[in-house]
């Protein structure tokens, strides 16, 4: 039996309308479309508010014992202890790359370190010894040193430890000892990440009183109990020392406002640059800072977050050396007009590549 086939109804073909989605005819009536200004790379170039350079980045060297020494760091790929000859290179090479300074960290041989952190005051340890050999051979970069004694102390501590409690006000007498040591040996500027009450003013008057009144103060003010530190101290070998936590004198990464205190307090005693540590965990705080204060501010892309973006990297997981510019000009851009980076070698040369 055949089935009569279903009539199709005699239609005319739908006219096209006068605007199809998606067609030419479409359009929407803008006076302002922000897309104009990024239509080219040079247009885009034109309308840039920020800009990254080799004069923003600071480079941290972490230094070792012996000659003609590296030896790598297993959580911050890339980055290597050297010894004080490789410093000086590292700082020939920063020079040549336009970074106008490092910052100094070393690794203390662990029979040096002790209660009283004796070591930190001895004309003779290796920021002193490198402070010099690189002033010798390069005196016009600028050479940052850190005042804390965890590179120093037994239990990995920044400051002198009685019973279970970092006392502050012994800790800043022995670190405006650390200070002078380090400026008699060419410091140009004193960092003091400790985060002691008072430090900063008793660092400037004894500079002072030693007339090193044009060594500057670069005050890591606002600087968190972070987890981003833990590679770093495996570099400075602070891991295998330390007890406990530094709760009770780094900040609580839950505050702001505290920040805020803590760089006021900072500038009120003399302080030349303040810091906020980490970095981009604490874009908010540095806005803050830079807005509230107007103060030359500067940010440290910490240990943990290279080795972030060097571990995606290195797993094909973001193109590195995207990621790093990009954290670099994101921390330019909330406020911090120098930026402490392991990448400092790195993004020089990328950038010096690119222009
Ligand atoms: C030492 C100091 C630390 C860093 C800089 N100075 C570690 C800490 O406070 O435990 C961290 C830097 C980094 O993680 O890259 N006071």
């Amino acid at each position: 039996m055949a089935w009569p086939l279903p009539q199709r109804p005699n239609r005319e073909a739908a006219p096209e309308p006068a605007a199809a989605p998606g067609t030419a005819a479409q359009k929407l009536d803008l006076a302002t479309r922000l897309r104009r200004n990024r239509k080219a790379d040079w247009a885009r170039r034109l309308v840039r508010e920020t800009t990254l350079t080799a004069a923003d980045l600071i480079w941290p060297v972490f230094l070792c014992e012996g000659e003609n020494a590296r030896q790598p760091i297993a959580s911050m790929p890339g980055v290597e202890r050297l010894s004080i000859d490789l410093s000086v290179r590292a700082a020939v090479e920063a020079a040549g790359l336009g970074i106008p300074a490092l910052a100094l960290f070393p690794f203390t041989d662990p029979n040096l370190r002790n209660e009283h952190a004796s070591e930190a005051l001895n004309p003779e340890n290796l920021v002193c010894c490198a402070c010099r050999a690189i002033k010798r051979e390069v005196p016009n970069l600028g050479l940052i040193t850190d005042v804390a004694l965890d590179p120093y102390t037994s239990h990995g501590h920044d400051g002198i430890l009685r019973g279970e409690r970092i006392v502050n006000d012994e800790t800043v007498f022995v670190l405006v000892e650390q200070a002078l040591n380090q400026a008699r040996a060419g410091a140009d500027i004193i960092a003091p990440s400790d985060m002691m009450d008072g430090r900063v003013g008793a660092i400037r008057a004894g500079l002072d009183a030693e007339n090193f009144e044009e060594v500057q103060i670069l005050s890591y003010a606002a600087k968190y109990a972070s987890a981003f530190y833990g590679p770093f101290r495996d570099a400075v070998g602070t891991n295998a020392t330390l007890i406990g936590d530094k709760r009770t004198y780094q900040m609580d990464p839950a505050n702001s406002n505290e920040a805020l205190r803590e760089v006021a307090q900072d500038i009120a005693e003399g302080a030349d640059i303040v810091m906020v540590k980490p970095g981009l965990p604490y874009l908010d705080i540095l806005f803050r800072v830079k807005e509230r204060f107007g103060m030359p501010t500067f940010a440290y892309q910490v240990s943990g977050e290279y080795a972030m973006i060097m571990a995606a990297a290195e797993s094909g997981y973001i193109d590195g050396d995207k990621a790093m510019l990009e954290s670099l000009l994101s921390l330019k851009r909330a406020g911090a007009d120098a930026i402490l980076t392991y990448f400092a070698p790195r993004a020089a040369k990328r950038l010096k590549e690119m222009s």
